[in-house]
């Protein structure tokens, strides 16, 4: 499968960016936590250097906690301030407040020292398209703050919203698009939602979503649909042998049987078996009695996407 990204407005959304930053003293990435690398656009990097820098691992609460744990180290030592986040609730807004004015000490000081006080922090809101910006901006901001407008002679053209005493947030976030020569990110993007499905193969991405899932969250899908996902004694065609008073070679050759038995339930049924199993679980039956297998797939990611599935993770720092 091939992943496009079909960028619309690309280069002047950056354009607008590069202007943006210049009236700003932080920028606030949002990242989606379940696939924090793969939701960047590293090209912020070099237009926030010499700003201060917080990194939301928004969407927190889809993301599996000890991977949040670990990713917020990794973006730490990198520098970065890091907060976990589920944007749509307000009881993360204090700690992020507290780390906004500690990512800024540097320019709080700055300005104590030239005898400038209270001047806010300015800060703007960027990341990928999807991964929370509006609803943080939102839940941020909250009904009671008032949108400041035009500030002449400084930010012509620009609203900025008053938070607090201590904090404006440009009004409007930076759109940044995913960037990626390497098909997994686009894969992982895809797996969350962030690319246009009506692109895409969605049997071949449930497929591969079974896969990792299998592979790094083994039992998810067999308690969500009631299927197994390994192969037992009865899949592998192998018949059991009767146990009988028979002699010891053949008693010798029951055990080897039966190790081998054993090792058949480590394995791992192929995705498509186990998409069959939930489009059967599931009732995706096309009119004729075939059964839909895109109808489960679209089921499937649906599932993943929602966090009906549980907390999932989709990648970990290399
Ligand atoms: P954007 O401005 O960056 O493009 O993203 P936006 O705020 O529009 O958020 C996209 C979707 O993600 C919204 O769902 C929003 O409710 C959801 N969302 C944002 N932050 C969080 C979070 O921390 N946790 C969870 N679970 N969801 C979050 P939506 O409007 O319902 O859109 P959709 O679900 O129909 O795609």
């Amino acid at each position: 499968m091939n992943f496009q990204w079909y960028p619309g407005h690309m280069t002047k959304a950056k354009r607008q960016m590069q202007e943006d930053i210049k009236l700003i003293d932080l920028v606030i990435e949002l990242v989606d936590a379940r696939i924090p690398l793969s939701s960047r656009n590293p090209d912020i990097d070099e237009l926030g250097k010499n700003k201060s820098r917080l990194i939301l691992l928004n969407k927190a609460d889809l993301a599996d906690e000890s991977k949040n744990k670990v990713w917020k180290a990794y973006f730490q030592n990198q520098g970065f301030f890091v907060v976990e986040l589920d944007a749509r609730k307000r009881n993360s807004m204090k700690i992020i407040q507290d780390t906004i004015m500690e990512s800024c000490k540097a320019k709080i000081e700055r300005d104590r020292k030239r005898g400038i006080k209270n001047r806010p922090i300015r800060a703007m809101v960027v990341g990928i398209p999807n991964v929370g910006k509006s609803t943080f901006i939102n839940t941020f901001a909250g009904k009671a703050v008032a949108r400041t407008g035009n500030k002449p002679g400084v930010t012509k053209g620009k609203q900025w919203i008053r938070l607090n005493k201590n904090v404006e947030l440009l009004d409007t976030p930076g759109i940044l698009w995913p960037k990626f020569d390497d098909q997994a990110v686009g894969m992982r993007l895809a797996f969350i939602g962030s690319m246009n499905d009506n692109l895409l193969n969605i049997d071949e991405l449930s497929l591969e979503l079974i896969r990792y899932l299998t592979e790094n969250y083994p039992g998810v899908l067999a308690e969500r649909y009631s299927i197994r996902e390994m192969l037992s004694d009865a899949d592998d065609g192998s018949e059991q042998m009767e146990k009988t008073d028979a002699p010891k070679e053949i008693d010798e050759k029951r055990n080897d049987v039966s190790a081998e038995q054993e090792h058949s339930s480590d394995i791992m049924k192929e995705p498509v078996k186990i998409l069959e199993e939930i489009a059967v679980s599931r009732n995706c039956i096309r009119t004729g009695g075939e059964l839909d297998y895109s109808k489960a797939a679209a089921l499937l990611l649906d599932d993943f996407r929602s966090g009906r599935l549980g907390r999932i993770t989709l990648e970990v720092p290399v």
